[in-house]
């Protein structure tokens, strides 16, 4: 049985009760595809709905505690030791698509370092934890990153860049020297969960850029304490502040962050 603090059984009841609300939005927006509005401004009302239920569980539970949060910012408590760091929807363009790939993803910080992270897929009941210095787990299974040391076999996940964000040709020439050399990419569309994977040894390695706080903090942990190894792409330890993210066993870890460093467009 994993070990769980008494605030991430908090973290856990405040994900749960989040989740059932987001899998009743999930099945009415199969019926707003097709209406003339669109299912645009639904999403939002749902994103911000499940982040105002997290915080609201979170600060009866832990009142005083700061958050950081996507779709309000930062917002301080008067205990500056503690904070939260909260993506209410990661996905939120699976969600949006009918796409059952996206996951609540909570993360604490005590003293500035990571200690509790949780990422959870409400409609396939996939619940991550991971506690500092604990291990990470699914359910009551405990989790380890994959072994695999041989480039040739490993499969990569990342993150593509879209309409209006930055960096496409840096990620194109990315994407082609990961091919290269490995047995494949996927881009499953929620970094929380690509991370989570490769805490599980689905994915070999996870690595993308101009992400935020929220999408990568809680990940961060669960690799960690699978055993992986986390960093930026300058091979720092600042993901959380410069978004961009690499994440791999301790075997795979230098000679990916060599092959994507030296990239160029
Ligand atoms: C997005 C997802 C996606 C990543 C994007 C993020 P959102 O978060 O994590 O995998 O590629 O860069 O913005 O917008 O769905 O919360
Ligand atoms: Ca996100
Ligand atoms: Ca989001």
């Amino acid at each position: 049985m994993p070990y769980l603090s008494p605030g991430m059984n908090v973290m856990m009841a405040a994900a749960r009760k989040a989740g059932r609300a987001l899998i009743r939005d999930f099945g009415e927006l199969e019926n707003l595809q097709i209406t003339r509005k669109g299912p645009a401004d639904f999403v939002s009302t749902a994103d911000q709905r499940t982040e105002r239920i997290l915080v609201d569980e979170l600060s009866k539970a832990r009142p005083g505690y700061g958050f950081l949060l996507e779709e309000r910012g930062l917002i301080e408590g008067p205990d500056k030791s503690h904070r939260f760091i909260i993506d209410p929807i990661d996905g939120t363009t699976n969600f949006l698509h009918g796409l059952p790939q996206f996951a609540i993803s909570i993360a604490l910080e005590r003293e500035g370092q990571l200690v509790s992270a949780l990422v959870f897929n409400p409609v396939t009941d996939e619940m991550y934890v991971a506690e500092r210095g604990h291990g990470a787990y699914l359910n009551d299974k405990r989790l380890r990153v994959a072994v695999r040391k041989n480039l040739s076999e490993i499969l990569v996940a990342s993150g593509a860049p879209f309409m209006g964000k930055e960096g496409h040709e840096q990620f194109l020439a990315e994407l082609r020297a990961i091919l290269d050399v490995t047995a494949g990419m996927r881009r499953f569309g929620a970094a929380s969960l690509d991370l989570a994977w490769v805490a599980a040894g689905k994915f070999d390695a996870f690595w993308e850029r101009n992400l935020q706080a929220w999408d990568v903090a809680a990940g961060t942990l669960l690799v960690r304490e699978a055993g992986g190894i986390v960093t930026d792409l300058s091979g720092r330890e600042k993901m959380l502040e410069t978004g961009d993210i690499l994440a791999a066993n301790e075997a795979l870890h230098k000679p990916l962050l060599e092959l994507i460093r030296k990239t160029k467009p």
